[in-house]
């Protein structure tokens, strides 16, 4: 779906489907470089981040598997409470593997500190993570982020993957959402 079909949702469309599909070039290029003597697996964080593993894995030039996790952050409305719970675990044993977490959004980092240490202590040989939009809290953390698409502004987003109250996942842009519809 389009931006023009949810404008008056939108106060701004921060990023149309072609600079998306440009940025994740650049960062696949990078990935590529990484892993290309490794065997990846591409461990994407669900609902949010299916739309940038779909595209980051097929702009990739290099075998990766991929696997899932749910997980449910405590909190309502916009924000997260950092209390994580694992609603969908990995099929795949990570031990001594190279894993790449993709993620859609870091906003407070509570959610992924909680998970990169529940997957580092399955001892995987290498672990990094790659997100595509980060807000400026999650730049404080402690968690070390490897690859960021973007670096946007403190305000609640929606598209590519991102919901509000479980819609406008299947936007192609991603723009900030109107408090109008939250307030
Ligand atoms: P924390 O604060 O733990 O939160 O880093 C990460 C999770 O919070 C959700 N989140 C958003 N979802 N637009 C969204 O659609 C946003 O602007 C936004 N900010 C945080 C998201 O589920 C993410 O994984």
């Amino acid at each position: 779906m389009d931006d023009t079909h949810v404008s008056s949702d939108l106060t701004q469309v921060l990023y149309t489907p072609e600079q998306l599909a440009d940025r994740l070039k650049e960062l696949s290029a990078e990935i590529d470089a990484e892993y290309k003597d490794k065997d990846l697996l591409l461990v994407g964080v669900l609902s949010g981040a299916v739309m940038v593993m779909a595209d980051l894995s097929r702009a990739l030039t290099i075998h990766c598997e991929m696997d899932w996790m749910a997980i449910s952050s405590y909190g309502s409305g916009t924000q997260s409470s950092g209390v994580v719970r694992i609603l969908k675990d990995l099929n795949t044993n990570i031990a001594d593997r190279h894993v790449l977490v993709v993620e859609d959004i870091i906003d407070t980092g509570l959610t992924l500190s909680y998970l990169i240490s529940n997957l580092r202590s399955r001892d995987p040989a290498s672990l990094e993570i790659m997100t595509m939009f980060r807000k400026p809290e999650a730049a404080k953390s402690e968690v070390d982020v490897r690859w960021v698409g973007y670096d946007i502004p403190d305000e609640f987003v929606v598209g590519y993957g991102l919901d509000y109250d479980g819609r406008y996942r299947n936007l192609t842009s991603v723009g900030t959402l109107s408090p109008h519809i939250y307030s």
